[in-house]
């Protein structure tokens, strides 16, 4: 079973920051990638409706071939993960967990700043990871509110996301984080304004690279590294409207892919 696809699933377009990271590194890999736009932000949603969307985008991916399934979005992951794994235990998950350990172990000033959506601070993932790994570091989180909703717009670099990250950062320098941690997968698209904001002297860490080795290890470990030598095809769905999606999602991937709009019956 050579060459069948993975699903990719967030909110909206924070995913493909994990999509291209896996792009990097298994080019031949084929992809179906689903942004939810039309639920977007999950962040301020209840666990019980993300739970709901993850199940249906589960399902629709695994009836278009998918078979391992990335839940790119940090909340999702945080409501759903658990659930998902117990409902189709057939199918390899990857799910996304704050880097608090990567940062607890590295940082120096033992500040450690991390961002994150309010559902992702208020789920048992979260409080494990920081119960397990902290270790006894500072830990300041912020939840930056409206960044999600800038970045599905486009705003990158707009004045209006540097107020946002500076509201949530400057505090925290002055607490002295030597570390951020993105604990969204949309934030990777504003690094180059957060590294601005925090000087080059502290580390941010984007979880994409090491989900794209656990996605590389989890295919190799079921023998379903893809075999191709061509750049594998991605198909990509939102369930908003197509032409924003399409338009973002060629300027974030800086590739030509195409897009198809899908009409979810909610309830
Ligand atoms: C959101 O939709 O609020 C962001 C998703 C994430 O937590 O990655």
């Amino acid at each position: 079973m050579a060459d069948l696809p993975i699903g990719i699933f967030d909110s909206g377009v924070g995913g493909l920051s994990i999509l291209r990271a896996i792009r990097q590194r298994l080019p031949a890999q084929p992809v179906l990638y689903l942004g939810d736009q039309a639920h977007v932000p999950y962040g301020l949603r209840t666990l019980k409706e993300v739970r709901h969307f993850s199940e249906q985008i589960t399902r629709f991916l695994l009836s278009q071939g998918a078979r391992l399934i990335v839940v790119a979005c940090n909340t999702a992951s945080a409501a759903a993960l658990h659930e998902l794994r117990a409902q189709f235990p057939e199918v390899p998950f990857v799910g996304m967990e704050p880097a608090v350990k990567p940062a607890a172990e590295q940082t120096l000033t033992g500040v450690v700043g991390v961002i994150a959506t309010p559902a992702t601070f208020q789920g048992q993932l979260y409080a494990s990871v920081v119960e397990r790994f902290a270790n006894g570091v500072t830990i300041l989180q912020d939840t930056c509110p409206g960044l999600v909703t800038a970045i599905e717009n486009g705003q990158l670099d707009a004045p209006e996301t540097r107020a946002i990250l500076e509201r949530a950062l400057m505090p925290m320098l002055d607490q002295h984080i030597d570390t951020v941690v993105l604990g969204c997968t949309h934030f990777p698209f504003v690094i180059p304004l957060i590294q601005q904001i925090v000087g080059p002297q502290v580390r941010v860490i984007d979880p994409a690279p090491a989900i794209a080795r656990q996605v590389e290890r989890l295919l190799e470990g079921h023998g379903w590294l893809p075999t191709g030598d061509q750049p594998g095809v991605v198909r990509s769905f939102t369930t908003a409207e197509i032409q924003p999606f399409e338009t973002l999602l060629q300027r974030l991937m800086r590739e030509n892919f195409q897009a198809d709009a899908l009409c979810w019956q909610d309830g």
